[in-house]
């Protein structure tokens, strides 16, 4: 190997949060010290859509931008699952304060945005970590590698701190000798001084006892290798310097599994990483690793009863982490189906200690998303026909997703059902968290579609269900299609009758699928405002249905005339809901007594019953009277009325032809074959008895025939008593005098049509969805190929986005190395070499001058050779090629470069 070698490798970042400090905003969760970062995390809600935060130190504010939290040491990233926004800053980031690499003192902005308005916050967190240094360390952070490496210097007390700024600018000269020289896959790169290194956003600094080198990925001068099948980034960098006499080289290589993860048909999460993740690391005595999650290490009872898994196997570590598993966080997805995804912020110690005892430690933080995992849903058929209602249970719904709406047959509800709806929806928490909802919905809900089956008797309802489930906070919506169907026996309605002396009384115990029927009167719909139009006297409420139809109203048929009464009918009809069929109907019949009654059938009869005391002379006999043809006489009579029943055209009925209707009228006179009715007695006749049928002509089919007489609709018939005009005047005459009563029948005015009946559906607007803009930055965070298959989460640019570049110059060393002081990489031995000898040995190199060496004062050319010479070795192929030039000693003191000095070559291998 041509140089000692310091060999680095870094490791991935991800933290988590403990409890909060003082004298801190509200939305300032958590400012907490770690092994080697701060961690701060603030909560979204609090910062606005856009955090950002900016560095500060003695010399300025620095924006915290991607580009150059990778260059410095920070990482901002947004955890949107608890709604966090967090940044990690590295205890040796660039504007740390760091006190004897003891004490770091952090201080930096947090500009936040409460509505509209950006408000700066000044923080600063002090840490001390309890863990001390390793020799090396690396950490592979999410967009950094920072190697720092052991320099067993200090600086003298007083050089450190204020007055940093004069030092810089001195150090940028004392350092501007530094060079470093990047090499990729074998081939040394051109050497180029620190400040180019700066500007190729390559770090390295000199606090008081480490040096250190920060690196982004993908950098131009780094390079990816296959350790045993597993992708490693590495960027290899060797420093190198002339500035105390002695050429200084330090190796520096920072190397980082970049495997991606990888997810398993069992369910797991796996990530690898080599043992040894580069070649240069030689000697390697043993490697521990240690698994953790969001910034914490875990122990090991802990990891294994969560089912971490951390296996060896051909000088691989693989970590095998359940998909499930507590502490990661899960988020619910839609695409071509319900999905989720696990997210694990992996965090990994890794040790390794060399052949001589010297170790490193690697922390590694990476992001493991588990690829787009189907979510199924599903729904229960838990109906329980005697309830009458079906009960659907939705289940296995994850925490992230909320019930917002249920369509029911195409009809949206917004979940809770917030009116007087039958439905309800309840929610059913489980602690495994997840939870569902049952939804009940009566079979008579006028949103569920009945069929009815008249072979079986029964009933089927069917509803479709379209849920629709939201998931937060994106409030993207996702449906779920569930159809039941249930079948009930069920049977038209039955009425109850009971007879009244005025009419009949139906009455109709509701069941909860009656609505399956229509009622109807004869051809039409019973409704209230029919009810009203014909005189019947309805009340329906939730129990029953209670119907009063007076005698005599419309519907009614009679037969059986009889002095002592006659019987009415009264039909009602049951129709089916969808065919209008005729499914049943309730018919009473019942006997009604009556004193009067005129009766005017449709085939053109007349039949009346009346009283007739008044009509007839004392004494006289109701059986004695007539119509105007005298041989129409009664068919029954008693003492008060009679009964007649003739066709309307005969018995010497008058027709009267009106514009619209027709009129037989006749009279019921005291018959005149009685001779012996006197005058004194016919003065007792203080009534004449008109009757009279009116029909309308339009319903009427053969109105002069004498054979038979057809109409469609009964007549109206009326018994008139009137007052004799004078007393005594004889005959039957029109009725010229007022009418005292008047009985009027069948009040038959066929009502126009039918109002057409339709069961309005109630109106529900249709739900909107508000979609909420927030979180877009979530989506951000996620890419997902075109087959849905997997997640990748990318870091979130917009964060940056708006800000500015603004480097410091890079600085070596917090504190100037004193002309007295010894190179500091030059403790303990290290291998050296001659110019011109080829034997390479192991040398002290004292802090003091040795006065027994010479001191070799080279000239400015000479000088020059060399760095030629030296430039020469970086570039070419071998190491041999080395000018020889007499070794040993050193000389004490800054010397200019070029005025010429006694130089050795040395090669510093560190740690
Ligand atoms: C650090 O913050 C505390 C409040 O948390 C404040 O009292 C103190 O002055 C700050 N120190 C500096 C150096 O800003
Ligand atoms: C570093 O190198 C560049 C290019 O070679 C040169 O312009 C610059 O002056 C050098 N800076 C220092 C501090 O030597
Ligand atoms: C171990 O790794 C080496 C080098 O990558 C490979 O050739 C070998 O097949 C691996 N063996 C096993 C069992 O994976
Ligand atoms: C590892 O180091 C220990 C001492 O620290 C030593 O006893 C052991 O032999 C070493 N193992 C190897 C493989 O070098
Ligand atoms: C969650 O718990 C419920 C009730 O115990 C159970 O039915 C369901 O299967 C569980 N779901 C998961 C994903 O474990
Ligand atoms: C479910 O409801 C949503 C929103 O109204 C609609 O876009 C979707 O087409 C419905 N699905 C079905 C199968 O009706
Ligand atoms: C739902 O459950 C009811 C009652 O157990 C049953 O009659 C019906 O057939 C079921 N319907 C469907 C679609 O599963
Ligand atoms: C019931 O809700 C629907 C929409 O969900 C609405 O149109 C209707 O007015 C509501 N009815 C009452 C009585 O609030």
């Amino acid at each position: 190997m041509a140089f000692g070698v310091c060999f680095c490798v870094a490791v991935l970042q991800f933290a988590w949060f403990p409890a909060k400090s003082e004298n801190v905003p509200e939305g300032v969760h958590q400012m907490e010290c770690y092994d080697r970062y701060f961690m701060i995390a603030v909560d979204l809600s609090f910062t606005g859509e856009e955090p950002r935060f900016e560095a500060v130190d003695g010399t300025g504010v620095y924006p915290i931008t991607e580009q150059y939290s990778a260059e410095c040491g920070y990482t901002v990233s947004v955890l949107p699952l608890p709604g966090h926004v967090e940044l990690r800053a590295s205890y040796l980031s660039c504007h740390a304060d760091n006190n004897d690499d003891e004490v770091f003192t952090f201080n930096f902005n947090l500009i936040a945005n409460h509505e509209g308005k950006e408000i700066t916050y000044a923080l600063n967190k002090t840490c001390s970590p309890s863990l001390p240094w390793s020799p090396r360390e690396v950490t592979c952070e999410t967009n950094y590698m920072e190697v720092s490496v052991r320099s067993e210097v200090a600086c003298p007390s007083g050089t450190n701190g204020d007055d940093s700024i004069a030092d810089k600018s001195d150090q940028a000269s004392a350092t501007s000798d530094w060079q470093v020289m990047f090499q990729r896959a074998g081939e040394k790169l051109i050497p180029m001084n620190l400040s180019e290194a700066r500007n190729q956003r390559y770090v390295f600094d000199l606090t008081d006892r480490r040096l250190v080198f920060r690196t982004p990925y993908g950098q131009a001068d780094s390079f990816s290798e296959e350790v045993n099948g597993v992708p490693v980034e590495v960027v290899h960098a060797t420093l190198f310097s002339r500035q105390s006499w002695v050429v200084l080289m330090v190796d520096l290589v920072a190397a980082c599994s970049m495997h991606e993860g990888s997810y398993d048909d069992h369910g797991y999460m796996k990530w690898q990483t080599p043992e040894v993740l580069h070649p240069l690391v030689s000697g390697l005595n043993e490697t521990r690793v240690t698994l953790g999650l969001n910034g914490e290490l875990l122990e090991q009872p802990v990891a294994e009863e969560r089912g971490y898994i951390v296996e060896r196997h051909n000088a691989t570590v693989e970590i095998s982490i359940p998909y499930n598993a507590e502490g990661g966080y899960r988020k619910s997805f839609v695409t071509g189906g319900l999905r989720e995804f696990y997210i694990f912020n992996l965090y990994l110690e890794q040790t390794l200690v060399d052949e001589d005892d010297a170790e490193t430690r690697m922390r590694l933080h990476r992001t493991l998303a588990t690829p787009l995992l189907l979510r199924p849903v599903f729904t229960v058929n838990r109906t329980i026909l005697e309830e009458q209602m079906f009960t659907i249970y939705l289940g296995d719904i994850p925490e992230d997703i909320e019930l917002a709406a249920v369509q029911l047959n195409g009809q949206e509800f917004s979940v809770p059902f917030t009116n007087a709806s039958g439905c309800a929806v309840t929610k059913v928490v489980h602690p495994n968290n997840t939870h569902g909802y049952t939804l009940k919905v009566p079979f008579n809900d006028s949103y569920i579609i009945h069929q009815f089956s008249k072979e079986d008797e029964s009933m089927k309802h069917t509803l479709d269900i379209n849920y629709t489930l939201t998931i937060l906070p994106e409030n993207e919506p996702y449906y779920h299609l569930a159809s039941v169907m249930a079948l009930t026996d069920v049977s038209p309605p039955e009425f109850g009758a009971v007879c009244s002396e005025s009419g009949i009384r139906f009455k109709l115990d509701h069941r909860p699928f009656d609505y399956m029927w229509y009622i109807n009167i004869g051809s039409e719909l019973l409704t209230p405002e029919l009810a009203a139009q014909h005189g019947y006297i309805m009340s329906n409420d939730s129990q029953s249905l209670l119907l009063e139809v007076p005698l005599f109203t419309y519907g009614y048929e009679y037969k059986d005339f009889a002095l002592k009464g006659f019987l009415g009918t009264f039909e009602i009809l049951v129709r089916d809901h969808e065919t209008s069929e005729v499914q049943s109907s309730a018919v009473k019949t019942c006997p009604f007594t009556s004193t009067e009654l005129i009766v005017c059938s449709t085939d053109g009869r007349m039949t009346v019953v009346a009283n007739l005391s008044l009509a007839i002379p004392s004494g006289g006999s109701p059986a004695r009277t007539n119509l105007i043809d005298m041989y129409c006489g009664p068919k029954e009579a008693d003492d008060t009325s009679a009964l007649f029943s003739f066709l309307l055209n005969s018995c010497g009925s008058t027709v009267k032809l009106g514009k619209e209707t027709v009129t037989y009228q006749n009279e019921i006179l005291y018959s005149k074959k009685h001779h012996s009715v006197s005058k004194a007695a016919s003065e007792e006749i203080t009534d004449r008895v008109t009757v009279q049928c009116t029909y309308p002509l339009a319903g009427l089919h053969r109105l002069f025939s004498t054979y038979r007489f057809e109409s469609d609709s009964a007549g109206i018939g009326s018994i008139i008593h009137t007052m004799p005009s004078t007393a005594g005047a004889p005959g039957p005459q029109v009725p010229t005098t007022k009418p005292t009563t008047v009985l009027q029948t069948t009040p038959a005015t066929k009502t126009p049509n039918p109002t057409p009946v339709a069961f309005q559906p109630a109106f529900h607007p249709p739900a909107r969805y508000v979609k909420v803009p927030a979180f877009n930055r979530f989506r951000g965070m996620i890419k997902v190929d075109q087959q849905g298959a997997t997640v990748t989460v990318v870091p979130l640019q917009q964060v940056f986005e708006f800000f500015r570049l603004n480097t410091p110059p890079p600085v070596m060393s917090a504190c100037l190395a004193p002309p007295s002081r010894p190179d500091p990489f030059r403790s303990g031995s290290h291998p050296t070499r001659d110019l011109g000898s080829t034997d390479w040995r192991l040398n002290h190199i004292r802090s003091s001058a040795q006065p027994s060496r010479a001191i070799l004062q080279l000239t400015w050319e000479e000088d020059q050779a060399i760095t030629n010479l030296l430039k020469l070795h970086q570039s070419g192929e071998s190491d041999e090629t080395l000018a020889a030039a007499p070794g040993g000693g050193q000389n004490l003191g800054p010397v200019p470069p070029g005025i010429g000095s006694n130089a050795s070559l040395s090669s510093t291998t560190l740690g």
